[in-house]
């Protein structure tokens, strides 16, 4: 065995993931409550009846918008009553908790969205807010979860990612990134909202702006935005160190590339010279703002894929292809979370046998039960699973409850 298998092992030993989850009101579940083993999950169910839901309450245990990206306000439970009353409940109360553990030790997270009443003078108003609990303590912010579960998930619509737009790869890229480094998350959300607060500054004053206020902006912007560029370097080339070393086999290996202005000029300049080419840049384009709302800068940063040994871009590989690169990437993201940050992610892997030949699904399922890690895994068909008949927990959904099988 090498050092590489001997140190994944040492660490998965002391096992990671949630050992027990309970929705309440969340999609089409009432209340659910599964007590879970720290090895694969197969869900399986009929379409419609509510697994992909139980992977997106797992999501939604560490930070951002869950698997589906979804609305707050479209997870929770519709009832008939409420949906004859126009799809807008005014109590939009959901919670996922759960029982994680972490190498061995235990803890109890939770999310939720609260219906909060705001007495003004004169007046009664409500609003809905996520909240994150941790041991029982409010905490101030969502990544706070990540210090106790990190997800990554494999889902039907990613079965498109190389063919697309580039925000969903960028999306996908920044959340390997945020495994690594908390703070990332905070940068690209503030990137966001800055740039939000600019072009409406700028619309708003048919660009006669404060030019004080606005350069305040674009420094902030700037500095963020080459923050952004230098975290998602970093995490592509540590993949593609790692990825050099692996054997190239059935799930074939890649090459991971930046396709972006800032990302590219931090191969040749300091950060500081960077951060004041952007800024210039961010004032020249004041103007061109307001035609074109998409100036480039870390918000249209692609990320390039290609089929190492064919040398092929991604977007021209076969559909089972590309789910097999897609593979590669995450188990290699997950052997680089265990072997850097000390505790393995969980896989959300839904319907994941589509597009998959038989040789495929099988070398998956033993890849994540050697590597000793919590998978849940949705399926109509429970046959698919039979390998793992004695490394797993099965489950049936039906009629919004679970079985376990
Ligand atoms: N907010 C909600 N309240 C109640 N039911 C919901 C809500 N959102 C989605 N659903 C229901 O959840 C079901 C889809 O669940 P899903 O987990 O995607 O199914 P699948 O088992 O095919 O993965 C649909 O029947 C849909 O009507
Ligand atoms: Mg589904």
């Amino acid at each position: 065995m090498d050092s590489l298998a001997k140190n994944i092992l040492s660490v998965t030993d002391k096992k990671s993931g949630v050992t027990r989850l309970t929705l309440t009101d969340f999609r089409n579940y009432a209340f659910l409550r599964i007590n879970a083993g720290l090895h694969p999950i197969i869900i399986t169910g009929e379409n419609g009846s509510g697994k992909t839901n139980i992977l997106e309450a797992v999501s939604f245990l560490t930070p951002g918008r869950g698997l589906r990206s979804s609305r707050l306000a479209d997870i929770k439970r519709f009832t008939p009553a409420v949906i004859d009353n126009g799809y807008s409940p005014i109590n939009n109360s959901w919670a996922v908790a759960a029982t994680v553990c972490k190498n061995g030790e235990d803890f109890e997270i939770g999310t939720a969205v609260e219906n909060i009443q705001k007495e003004d003078e004169d007046e009664t108003s409500n609003y809905n807010k996520r909240i994150v609990k941790i041991d029982g303590q409010k905490s101030s912010s969502q990544v706070e979860l990540g210090k106790y579960l990190s997800a990554i998930w494999l889902t039907p619509q990613m079965d498109r990612l190389f063919r697309g737009g580039s925000q969903p790869r960028r999306s996908f890229l920044d959340r390997l990134v945020y495994a690594f480094d908390n703070e990332h998350a905070k940068r690209t959300a503030n990137f966001e909202h800055l740039y939000k607060q600019w072009y409406q500054l700028i619309k708003t004053t048919n660009g006669h702006a404060d030019r004080m206020w606005l350069s305040g902006i674009e420094e902030n912007m700037a500095t963020t935005g080459v923050a952004i560029a230098a975290a998602r370097r970093e995490q592509i080339a540590r993949l593609n160190r790692f990825i050099e070393n692996e054997p190239d086999d059935v799930f074939p290996n890649v090459t991971l590339e930046l396709d972006g202005t800032i990302e590219k000029m931090l191969d040749s300049m300091p950060a500081v010279d960077v951060e004041d080419y952007y800024m210039s840049k961010l004032a020249q384009e004041r103007k061109n703002i307001l035609y074109n709302d998409s100036i480039d800068g870390v918000n249209r940063t692609d990320f390039k894929v290609f089929y190492k040994k064919k040398r092929m871009p991604a977007e021209l590989c076969s559909t089972g292809e590309q789910k097999s690169l897609l593979i590669n990437i995450i188990l290699a993201q997950t052997k680089c979370q265990i072997l850097y940050q000390g505790f393995s992610p969980i896989l959300l892997l839904d319907e994941i046998a589509a597009h998959l030949d038989d040789g495929k699904r099988e070398a998956l399922l033993c890849k994540i039960r050697d590597l000793g890690l919590q998978a849940w895994i949705t399926s109509t068909n429970p046959e698919l699973f039979v390998t793992l008949k004695n490394n797993a927990d099965f489950f049936e959904v039906k009629n919004n409850l679970v079985i376990q099988k």
